[in-house]
């Protein structure tokens, strides 16, 4: 794994460097392998880097978009992380709908519904024997607890080694979510985190040991690219490159 901390001066710095990565990031899948496959994260701050995507000019037939987890609502919920990619950026470009692979939350039973998804992601994405499918690109946030996709702090999916894709548990409220594995095999893997909220989570994430149960986000360690891009309200104490 190859790791890359940059704190950037503040939002704005930090969703134009997140844009000019995720452009590198898939202009190199694409040159690589005729395409990419890029899963995102929900919640709100990504929702700016979206719309950054949205006024790129890339080659939309070639990139595959999922999702790193969703809430277990329907796609026009104002909660659904499909329904907040779409609005910033998927409606607004030419992107073919078979290229978009939404997480299925229809069957009134997340364990059906995560396993459908982890179909589609096996169909799509090349998996090597005995391995988990390689996505090019996978974006994460950080919620304030060290929270990452639906990968909750002391729940039973951190323990997950053989399903990629699996039902998470906010709460008690169901979410379906990559698995840790499903994560760790993918070629880049960047996470984006604002806010003074998020400082004590990635003190202790960061922190040379610590309870990765607890701080689930410490889980995330790819055999590719690890990218942590952080505005200085939340990485301020974190020794980094200090960019933007
Ligand atoms: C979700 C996300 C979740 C999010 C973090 C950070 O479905 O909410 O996948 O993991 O990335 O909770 O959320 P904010 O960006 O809103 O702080």
């Amino acid at each position: 794994m190859k790791k890359f901390v940059e704190v950037l001066a503040d939002k704005t710095s930090l969703i134009e460097r997140a844009r000019a990565v995720v452009v590198d990031k898939i202009v190199s899948a694409i040159a690589s392998n005729g395409q990419c496959s890029i899963a995102l994260a929900g919640g709100s701050t990504p929702k700016p880097l979206y719309e950054a995507l949205a006024q790129e000019d890339l080659p939309w037939e070639k990139i595959h978009i999922f999702w790193g987890d969703e809430r277990y609502v329907a796609p026009d919920h104002k909660d659904s992380n499909q329904r907040m990619a779409r609005q910033a950026w998927l409606d607004k470009v030419a992107i073919p709908e078979s290229n978009i692979h939404p997480v299925p939350t229809q069957a009134q039973n997340p364990t059906t519904d995560a396993e459908s998804y982890e179909v589609v992601v096996k169909d799509s994405l090349p998996v090597e024997d005995g391995t988990f499918p390689k996505f090019d690109i996978i974006l994460l946030g950080m919620g304030d607890d060290g929270h990452t996709a639906s990968l909750f702090p002391q729940t039973p999916v951190l323990n997950e080694t053989t399903k990629a894709i699996a039902v998470g548990n906010k709460d008690g409220e169901p979410r379906i979510t990559f698995t840790v594995p499903l994560i760790n095999q993918a070629n880049c893997v960047l996470f984006l985190v604002s806010g003074k909220n998020k400082q004590t989570a990635l003190e202790q994430v960061f922190a040379p040991q610590g309870d990765a149960i607890t701080y689930p986000s410490r889980l995330i360690n790819p055999q590719g690219e690890l990218w942590w891009l952080l505005d200085l309200d939340a990485g301020a104490k974190l020794e980094a490159t200090v960019s933007g």
